[in-house]
């Protein structure tokens, strides 16, 4: 739904400006943009304009630039060019000697976009008097995934089933899924990937085909392509042949076979999303093939219909001995250059598994030849679930404008994903959807702002998360500046938060074994070292950290040599990143002049106070947001305070046991674990 404009004048201006609408073409796209401006006005401004050909002016006129007929001077070729296929201008222009705005595009869908761009300016309460908007998405394939099984459970989904009912599809076409896709293109966002990486054979039957294509139907209009997870044994589930190597020949036809079954129920397919060869997922090694021949020869099967293979980069295996944080690095890096055109490989932001906190993967800039796709979760696996109010774009931000040095000084990772550094690689984004059944999409309200902010920096990954917030809060709650800037403080500052009361300086996956909730410092008997938390903290009576330095793992060679040396050394390694990359003692000095144990304790104390103050400037929020949501916020915040502060007492009474030093006096001594 979209808020009325609270700014009575304001409204009033915007109302004079666009009571009169010209909206050429009726394609299912523009028939989609054409409700959604209609329901925009009605919504923001209670207005419906006068609809026609022969209008009055001043007015709004939408379409295709092509369509609309405009005089070549309102907007040249060269700015429709920059537009590409899903971008749009929008301009203040004179016709007739009238004032009049105009959206158009190349494309059905770049109007689209293109209005959802208008609305925002009206939510957000812009001037819309001398308007000069070129947008255009920076990355190509900007999709979300679903972990979403078969039977509507959702893995790590914290927001109810699955959207998806499998069971009522094709012939049940859920409002859900109209409003999902309305809300996806809103920010961007034009492909979804709509089952579970840990996938099923069965998604390829035909029977669960018809359904998919019943999706795709409805996705269709807003821009949004269909992918599927596959199953690399599927030859063998479901096809009946007696290997899935991917050199065999049947192999081969059997996954061409399915490709041209697919396309032609679903002609815009986009393709396969691959998690092969990693926590027990079927894949090539297994055949003695590498990444590359699984990933080539989907490839080949999708290549003639355009559609590509996102082939993850998250392995690692608890048989090989080494640093689980190098492996992805070792089994990927050889391989660069080996892949087909249409093969993308999705690299998660840190080398090992979406923590609070990681550094950035060392594979960025390290496949020149390769196109890299970006991997970040929505879904809060490690972030205390739809509990804990953890805005996640500056964490998104810290990875993306982490410098890679791969081709010198200023080689962001932002960059070589938007594949600045070779422009004939496909470039890409995806987001582990956090979306599920629940009345509020997200489990949390302020959940929906990942979301939000995923499709965002996936359309430009050069926007600020602190503008991303206040769109977001502006659109989703309310204009007023009262509202604004401390929510929007608030936002900004918890994922630092939750770092500080979950995983500060450097620590990492110390969650609860398998749930991944709540503290679990203590977990060594997860069934795999590679899953237990000591592997990762390592305290033990001399300090705490895990050595990725040159005398430890020599993770620190995986990086380019000035990001190595940074890391490498204690004297530069950032404090956020010291446990990850060292083992360090105790009664080390940091910067701030405390030793580390007084450090550590200091952050989880930080930390847990810093929800207590989240709490408090929520509360007096109550006169901004309608009572409902006013009241969820502010029992989950209630909750969040009372994990935090588990978090923190747990942690420093774990480590304690270790450090043997006592708890700096001015913090109140932790009552409970
Ligand atoms: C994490 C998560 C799993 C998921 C995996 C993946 O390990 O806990 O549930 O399957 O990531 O990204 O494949």
């Amino acid at each position: 739904g979209y808020n009325a404009v609270a700014d009575k004048k304001l409204a009033a201006k915007y109302k004079a400006q666009l009571a009169h609408l010209k909206f050429a073409g009726n394609t299912p796209s523009l028939n989609a943009a054409r409700e959604e401006l209609l329901t925009g006005l009605e919504g923001t401004l209670a207005l419906r304009p006068q609809i026609g050909d022969k209008i009055e002016y001043p007015a709004l006129l939408v379409g295709i630039a092509s369509s609309l007929k405009l005089p070549g001077s309102v907007c040249s070729e060269s700015e429709l060019d920059k537009t590409g296929n899903e971008g749009y201008l929008i301009k203040t222009v004179i016709i007739n000697q009238k004032k009049c705005i105009v959206i158009t595009a190349k494309t059905d869908i770049g109007v689209l976009h293109g209005v959802f761009g208008f609305l925002k300016l009206l939510q957000t309460q812009q001037s819309i008097d001398a308007l000069n908007i070129l947008e255009y998405p920076r990355i190509m394939y900007r999709v979300l995934d679903h972990w979403d099984n078969l039977n509507r459970t959702v893995e790590r989904g914290y927001a109810g089933a699955s959207i998806w009912n499998w069971h009522k599809l094709p012939g049940y076409i859920d409002q859900r899924y109209i409003d999902y896709a309305r809300a996806s293109a809103s920010v961007g966002i034009n492909g979804s990937v709509v089952n579970n990486v840990n996938a099923n054979a069965l998604m390829l039957t035909p029977e669960y085909l018809e359904k998919v294509k019943a999706l795709a139907n409805t996705f269709r209009p807003y821009g949004i392509k269909v992918y599927l997870s596959v199953k690399f044994s599927s030859p063998i589930d479901i096809g009946g042949l007696k290997t899935a190597d991917p050199l065999n020949a049947q192999v081969m036809q059997w996954w061409k076979d399915k490709a041209d079954e697919i396309y032609r129920s679903i002609p815009d397919f986009g393709g396969f999303l691959v998690k092969a060869n990693s926590e027990g997922q079927p894949g090539p090694q297994a055949y003695g093939r590498s990444h590359a021949d699984g990933a080539n020869m989907l490839a080949d099967a999708l290549l003639p219909h355009n559609g590509i293979v996102m082939w993850r980069a998250f392995v690692y295996d608890n048989n090989v001995p080494d640093d689980r944080a190098k492996q992805a690095y070792n089994e990927f890096k050889p391989l660069d250059g080996q892949f087909k055109k249409n093969v993308i490989i999705q690299v998660k932001n840190g080398p090992i598994d979406f923590q609070p906190r990681e550094p950035f993967h060392p594979l960025f800039g390290a496949m020149p030849n390769t196109p890299l796709m970006m991997e970040f979760q929505l879904t809060q696996e490690y972030l205390g679930f739809s509990t804990n109010l953890v805005y996640e774009a500056p964490l998104f931000k810290e990875s993306l404008e982490s410098d890679t040095y791969a081709m010198g000084k200023g080689s962001t990772v932002s960059k070589v994903i938007q594949g600045a550094f070779n422009p004939k690689l496909i470039t890409g984004m995806a987001g582990v959807a956090n979306i599920g059944t629940d009345i509020n999409w997200c489990g949390h309200p302020f959940a929906q702002a990942n979301w939000y902010a995923f499709g965002r920096l996936a359309w430009n990954p050069d926007l600020s998360s602190g503008d991303i917030a206040s769109d977001w809060l502006k659109m989703t709650f309310s204009n007023n500046p009262g509202f604004i800037s401390p929510m929007k403080a608030m936002m900004l500052q918890s994922r630092e938060t939750a770092v500080n009361y979950m995983t500060p300086l450097g620590l990492h996956h110390i969650m609860g074994v398998n749930t991944h909730y709540g503290p679990g410092p203590w977990v060594d008997n997860a069934g795999r070292a590679d899953w237990n938390a000591v592997y990762y903290h390592k305290a033990d009576s001399a300090g705490i950290g895990f050595n990725r330095s040159s005398t430890g793992s020599n993770a620190v060679a995986q990086y380019q040599p000035q990001v190595r040396d940074l890391f490498e050394n204690l004297a530069t390694c950032p404090d956020e990143y010291l446990l990850w990359f060292h083992h360090v003692g105790w009664d080390y000095k940091m910067r701030s002049g405390a030793t580390l144990w007084d450090e550590m304790v200091h952050r989880y104390y930080l930390g847990a106070d810093a929800v207590k103050q989240m709490e408090l400037s929520w509360g007096k929020m109550a006169g901004y947001v309608d009572e409902e949501r006013f009241g969820s916020v502010k029992q989950l915040l209630a909750i969040q305070y009372d994990e935090a502060t588990t978090w923190r007492n747990s942690c420093v009474l774990y480590f304690q046991t270790f450090s043997k030093r006592p708890i700096p006096a001015q913090y109140p001594k932790p009552d409970k674990p």
